[in-house]
């Protein structure tokens, strides 16, 4: 077998046998297949696509490049929840301590932020002292003890993604519904859990721009699942807005505290509670959606999501009294300038894409791998789609300590609002009706 016939046959659109995906990602794993093949293959999957049986038998060989889990010494359902990633999407720092106060484990592998997009483990390092460079002895020694932690990729869960994913990003093969969905996946699988909710983004933001993508993707990782014991749901949530009240890892992290202390209930609150009552009903924690919504509601009522963060904090090394006294734990930009409407109107469209970038040029995300970042800097939306502003009123405001990048972080920023002119009902009709996030339950 050799990987020039395995390319050419992808490239005029057959189908590829278990044996031929096993020989390409095995031996690419090796070091065997160089990189210029693989990027050829990927090009091949992105314009040609893989049917449901290629694109298993490519996560099941992805899987075994690396460990597998076994987390059933813990005797708790295990479950998982993944992202396609946003801006300000924090959920999972909400969900994870709702489920886990239930007695779920989540054994959850986090990644960092890059370009537009924010990363769950840069939030959680904001925190002073919190550790997510966790070995696998550690790892399972709090899992054991507290049902949850949440890590960087420290194990050799599904090495090959790593390579495959670094060569997708610098060859304009990432947004393939096969690869993304093997991807994903196969990182899930081999975590070891039983019950996965996946929160795919539709939006101008998201990897799927259109609704009918972003299901299709979603489909392909529930069959995905379905064929591998993982009991998947997905729903398919709205992208084309931040979410929540900031984007920036300070920022995000006192948002958190705020709505796990019941004080905060915006639209990162709604999506996080509607998750976390999957992950509920999935884990057979409560018998209808509406009960396991009232059950994670409890769960920040009684105190007890906000105790398990806090315990997860006091676990990976964090400064705990950052629960009590977030404003005198946490990172504080020294800057603010603020983003005002040019005239009154509706906010009729935002390009969410942008407002990340925005984010990125304060300094709160990085253009490169391994970039460091400001972990105060960041935006705070003071509106959002839809809502009404007159003239001059603050749309936004921008955190900073360092002024290298922020004229250009205000114009990105001034330019991703469009505020439709009141009296033009036409440009207002044309903006999307935006008053629910989640679009549909698959
Ligand atoms: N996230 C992943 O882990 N992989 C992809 O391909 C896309 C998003």
């Amino acid at each position: 077998m050799r990987a020039y016939d395995i390319i050419l046959k992808k490239r005029n659109n057959q189908k590829l046998s278990k044996e031929e995906i096993d020989f390409l990602i095995f031996r690419y794993n090796n070091g065997d297949i160089p990189d210029y093949q693989m990027s050829a293959f990927l090009m091949s999957v992105f314009l040609n696509g893989m049917d449901d049986d290629e694109t298993f038998l490519l996560t099941d060989a992805m899987v075994k490049s690396g460990d597998k889990l076994d987390l059933a010494f813990l005797d708790m359902p295990v479950a998982d929840k993944h992202s396609t990633g946003g801006v300000g999407d924090g959920t999972s720092l909400i969900i994870v301590p709702i489920v886990a106060s239930l007695g779920i484990c989540v054994p959850m592998m986090a990644g960092r932020g890059l370009g537009h997009t924010g990363g769950t483990l840069d939030k959680l390092e904001s925190i002073p002292g919190f550790r997510t460079n966790i070995d696998k002895k550690e790892f399972l020694n709090i899992l054991e003890l507290t049902g949850t932690a949440i890590i960087g990729q420290t194990l050799e869960i599904a090495p090959v993604d790593k390579k495959m994913y670094a060569l997708r990003d610098s060859t304009a093969t990432v947004e393939s519904i096969s690869l993304i969905s093997a991807s994903i996946m196969s990182k899930k699988i081999a975590e070891g859990a039983k019950t996965l909710v996946l929160d795919v983004k539709s939006g101008n933001v998201a990897f799927m721009k259109k609704e009918t993508e972003a299901k299709e993707l979603a489909q392909k990782m529930i069959k995905i699942g379905k064929k591998f014991g993982l009991n998947t749901s997905a729903v398919v949530t709205d992208m084309n807005t931040p979410l929540g009240n900031c984007a920036g890892n300070s920022l995000e992290i006192k948002q958190v505290i705020e709505i796990l202390k019941g004080n905060l209930k915006n639209d990162l609150f709604e999506l996080s509670v509607y998750l976390s009552a999957l992950i509920i009903l999935n884990s057979k924690k409560a018998s209808t959606i509406e009960e396991a919504e009232s059950v994670a509601q409890k769960q920040i009522n009684n105190g007890k999501a906000l105790e398990k963060l806090k315990e997860i904090i006091r676990l990976q090394g964090g400064e705990v009294s950052v629960i009590d006294t977030p404003d005198s734990i946490l990172p504080k930009a020294k800057y603010s300038r603020e983003i005002k409407a040019v005239n009154s109107g509706y906010i009729s469209y935002i390009d969410t894409r942008a407002v990340g970038t925005a984010e990125m040029l304060t300094g709160a995300g990085r253009e490169r791998k391994g970039d460091k970042i400001d972990y105060s800097a960041g935006i705070v939306f003071h509106k959002k789609l839809n809502d009404y502003v007159e003239k001059g009123e603050v749309i936004a405001e921008l955190a900073y300590n360092s002024s290298v990048h922020i004229d250009e972080a205000e114009m990105v920023l001034s330019d991703a609002y469009i505020v439709s002119n009141i009296e033009d009902k036409n440009i207002k009709m044309a903006g999307k009706v935006y008053d629910k996030r989640i679009i549909a339950l698959l």
